[in-house]
């Protein structure tokens, strides 16, 4: 461990800290940065430690989204790698010539991911381009138009991906209209869902549920189904609160889909490469996706990357769809380190899913607050509401608790309308996610007194 604890200072944001954000919001355009919550000044990583410009250490339950699994600063392998690369080249034109960096690191994806049948990799440089491809992989394939997407999704914002994220209008409104021709349909949430289905005690009811509307209520009265190109769905959703669908819908989905010729597009930017203990979450659900999207974790927290993975038959006519810097040389070996990395760790994050979850049940247990908690390997959400029964959302108690937390140097993000997502890097050990966990705690208590 480079902390043994950490350390606050200076309430956040100290003096430091507000110089620098006084200057962002001068010149940077603002992003997402949620004014309710105490804002972070990075200024380097340790392992799986943050130091603000003030100085403060503060263990990191947040992996920049699930970018920087493998911690701070560099991992040394994937620096070794990157230095040798420059060496030689870094960009070679990988769209227009050819290299064989971007061919081991297409050969490694394809090797890996989920379905027994052969693969090919478009590359690009982040999650929405590698929806944007991945829509246009369907379209161009089957001939078909439409996408069915889901409530509560988060696919990217660039206006194709816009088009199928569902999880707050705030990424959307006054940019309507987004591309055509995507409809929704509920997510499977066990916790909320049209139905008010208890998913955890009848998971098969929730999914024929989900089934039936597709099929029955979609398909028999208003879209047909011959002209749908494809359903696009997270294994886990992410943005929109960390909900964990049950075991067999995927299998279930992927049945309709081929019984109507529909191609399955998993969207893993955010819950793929090791966050769920496996290389892809997919493989928790048993599916084998027509394609596959990654980004975040794909550049090792280094380099910007992203993937789709495609049924080789899938594959564009030259000319069809293409970008400069997909597969970048360098990029692409910071990838295939990364990749080998993450493999490494998937032990450790199986190993650890358990403290989490007793852990963060057992808090559920004792605050009535606390309405649902969810997660598989250290991709954790805790849903914060008003009451129980109602269900009604807590978003000031949720953003209490991650401002109580960042206080104590445990830095968190929120998801979903009232919940708080624990994210901490893959490469984490046990007593750090024991000291991040007793810090949660008293963040809890503390917002609730
Ligand atoms: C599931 C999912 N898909 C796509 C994206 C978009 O990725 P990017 O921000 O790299 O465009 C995100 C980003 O949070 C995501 O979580």
């Amino acid at each position: 461990m480079v902390y043994d604890k950490p350390i606050v200072k200076v309430v956040p944001p100290g003096p430091k800290a507000k110089e620098v954000i006084e200057r962002h919001s001068r010149y940077v355009a603002t992003t997402t940065h949620d004014p309710e919550v105490l804002p972070l000044v990075i200024d380097r990583g340790e392992g799986v430690w943050l130091v603000d410009v003030d100085g403060n250490v503060y263990l990191d339950f947040s992996s920049a989204v699930s970018a920087s699994n493998l911690g701070y600063p560099t991992h040394p392998e994937i620096k070794k790698a990157i230095i040798e690369q420059l060496e030689k080249i870094a960009h070679a034109a990988g769209t227009d010539y050819y290299n064989p960096y971007q061919v081991a690191l297409a050969e490694k994806l394809a090797s890996i991911a989920p379905g027994k049948f052969e693969k090919k990799v478009f590359f690009c440089n982040s999650g929405t381009e590698s929806i944007e491809a991945a829509l246009k992989v369907a379209r161009y394939a089957t001939n078909r138009k439409l996408f069915i997407a889901f409530i509560g999704a988060f696919h990217g914002r660039t206006l194709g991906s816009l088009s199928l994220t569902a999880s707050k209008p705030v990424h959307k409104r006054k940019f309507f209209p987004t591309a055509p021709g995507v409809v929704h349909v509920p997510y499977p949430n066990p916790y909320r869902n049209p139905w008010y289905i208890d998913g955890y005690e009848h998971p098969d009811e929730l999914v024929n549920r989900v089934i039936e509307y597709i099929e029955y209520w979609l398909f028999g009265h208003y879209v047909p189904a011959d002209e749908v190109a494809a359903v696009v769905a997270e294994p886990i959703q992410g943005e929109g609160g960390y909900v964990v669908p049950p075991k067999n819908f995927f299998t279930e989905l992927k049945k309709l889909c081929s019984k109507y010729g529909l191609l399955l597009v998993m969207d893993e930017v955010q819950m793929g490469l090791g966050r769920t203990g496996r290389m892809f979450a997919s493989e928790h659900f048993n599916v084998a996706p027509d394609e596959v999207c990654l980004a975040k974790s794909l550049g090792g927290g280094v380099v910007p990357a992203g993937a789709t993975i495609i049924r080789k038959d899938l594959d564009f006519d030259p000319g069809a769809h293409s970008n400069t810097y997909g597969g970048h040389a360098l990029v692409s070996v910071a990838a295939l380190k990364t990749l080998e990395l993450t493999e490494k760790y998937l032990p450790n994050v199986q190993a650890l899913e358990k403290l989490f979850r007793e852990s963060l049940n057992e808090l559920k247990e004792k605050y009535e607050y606390i309405g649902d908690v969810r997660g598989l390997g250290l991709a954790w959400g805790v849903e914060f509401v008003r009451d129980r029964k109602t269900k009604e959302h807590a978003p000031k108690l949720r953003n209490k608790v991650v401002n109580e937390a960042l206080k104590r140097g445990l830095a968190m993000l929120p998801c979903g309308k009232s919940t708080i997502r624990l994210i901490p890097p893959i490469v984490i050990g046990e007593e750090e996610v024991k000291i991040g966990l007793e810090i949660f705690k008293e963040a809890v208590k503390s917002a609730l007194t």
